[in-house]
């Protein structure tokens, strides 16, 4: 799958920007500020119909403009498709070739975007909750049916945590309306933890290899933690009837995969306490990396790769290693503000998207 074309209105700083006949390997090259993110972000927006790391949507709207259009000619299966989105005040609208799609889910997910960017790093280091995030917006571009489960799972912990509230006022404790949302909780989180527990599996598959290639050890792990870990259903039903007790003192519910985290491990020391902020960012590529082959061998699909401000923080030899073990069988933009980055043999078969050149400022 390939974007061929792209034309921006009202998005960000451009009023208008055509891009035509993208190759698959795409070099934005531009100084601070010229609109480099801007542009994959937009191809982002075009194929997941959201604004990535959780930017407001309207901010993406030229500031002195109240509508903002993206549309991108997609080729896929020697076919070309016309997406296109529109956003303004009275909400999104997208079409797939000039038919407009009533559901934005007809639109999402049928393109897969994978994005590396600088401040992804923050994976790592970031909240639980952060992280439970991200994990869960990459299992929804796989299954479209984990949001829908996430989502009834939120409401019982929701339900779960006004009941305990309810506590404070009235002492009564109603414990089988507990023991229904406890059945109900460990159903619903079993599912969505194999849902976790088999993408970290099918991730650290090829983390192994990732890691040699980009040199950076002999082995990292995505280590899933949860507390579902070595139990089944049944087991923990008991598990969240024996911290009843203790949940109800607290007001809060603390059993369950709403506390699920991940953590790195490289060459078996936690990546978050002892790897430099290098090493760090490498880690973070060769995620991507992995999650891209996921969606590649597993599911056979063929995201498009974005790398955002690629060799920020990296040193020659490793802006090197990854430049050479890119998949040339993907489409990829990659943004840079130094052009001598870039190798002359990657140069040569990449088109350069000199925005210093192209763009009024
Ligand atoms: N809604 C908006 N309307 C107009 N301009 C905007 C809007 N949102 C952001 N901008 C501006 O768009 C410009 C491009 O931002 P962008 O992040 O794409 O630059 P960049 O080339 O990636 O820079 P850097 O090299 O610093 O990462 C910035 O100057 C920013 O202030
Ligand atoms: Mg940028």
């Amino acid at each position: 799958m390939n974007i061929t074309n792209l034309e921006l209105t009202n998005f960000r700083n451009y009023k208008k920007l055509k891009l035509n006949d993208l190759a698959k390997t795409n070099i934005i090259i531009g100084k601070n500020g010229i609109g480099k993110t801007s542009i994959l972000e937009s191809i982002y927006v075009l194929c997941l119909a959201r604004s990535f790391k959780n930017n407001i949507e309207f901010n993406l709207i030229k500031l002195d403009s109240d509508f903002l259009k993206i549309k991108g000619d997609i080729l896929g299966n020697s076919k070309i498709k016309k997406l296109e989105y529109f956003l303004s005040k009275s909400g999104k609208k997208t079409k797939i070739n000039n038919v407009l799609k009533k559901k934005i889910s007809d639109f999402i997910s049928q393109y897969k975007v994978i994005l590396y960017a600088p401040d992804e790093v923050k994976f790592i280091k970031d909240s639980p909750s952060n992280r439970r995030s991200y994990i869960n917006i990459s299992l929804s571009q796989l299954n479209k049916s984990y949001i829908k489960l996430l989502n009834d799972y939120n409401v019982l912990i929701k339900n779960k945590n006004d009941y305990y509230k309810k506590l404070y006022i009235n002492s009564f404790i109603d414990e089988s309306y507990l023991d229904v949302l406890d059945l109900k909780i460990s159903e619903l989180g079993y599912m969505i933890y194999k849902s976790r527990r088999d993408f970290i599996e099918k991730i650290n598959n090829y983390l192994k290899k990732i890691c040699k290639k980009l040199k950076l050890g002999n082995e990292i792990n995505l280590n899933y933690i949860s507390q579902f870990n070595n139990l089944n259903e049944d087991d923990f039903v008991k598990l969240l009837k024996k911290n009843r007790k203790k949940e109800i003192q607290q007001g809060i519910t603390k059993t369950g995969i709403h506390k699920d985290d991940f953590e790195f491990l490289l060459d078996d020391k936690i990546v978050k306490d002892y790897c430099s902020q290098g090493v760090q960012k490498m880690v973070m590529l060769a995620f991507k990396l992995a999650e891209m082959e996921v969606l590649i061998k597993d599911y056979y699909e063929q995201p498009i790769l974005l790398l955002d401000d690629l060799f920020s923080e990296l040193d020659e030899t490793n802006q090197n290693i990854i430049l050479e073990n890119l998949n040339k069988e993907i489409q990829i933009f990659i943004t840079t503000t130094d052009i001598n980055n870039i190798k002359k043999n990657i140069l040569k078969s990449a088109k350069v998207i000199d925005l210093d050149r192209m763009v009024e400022r």
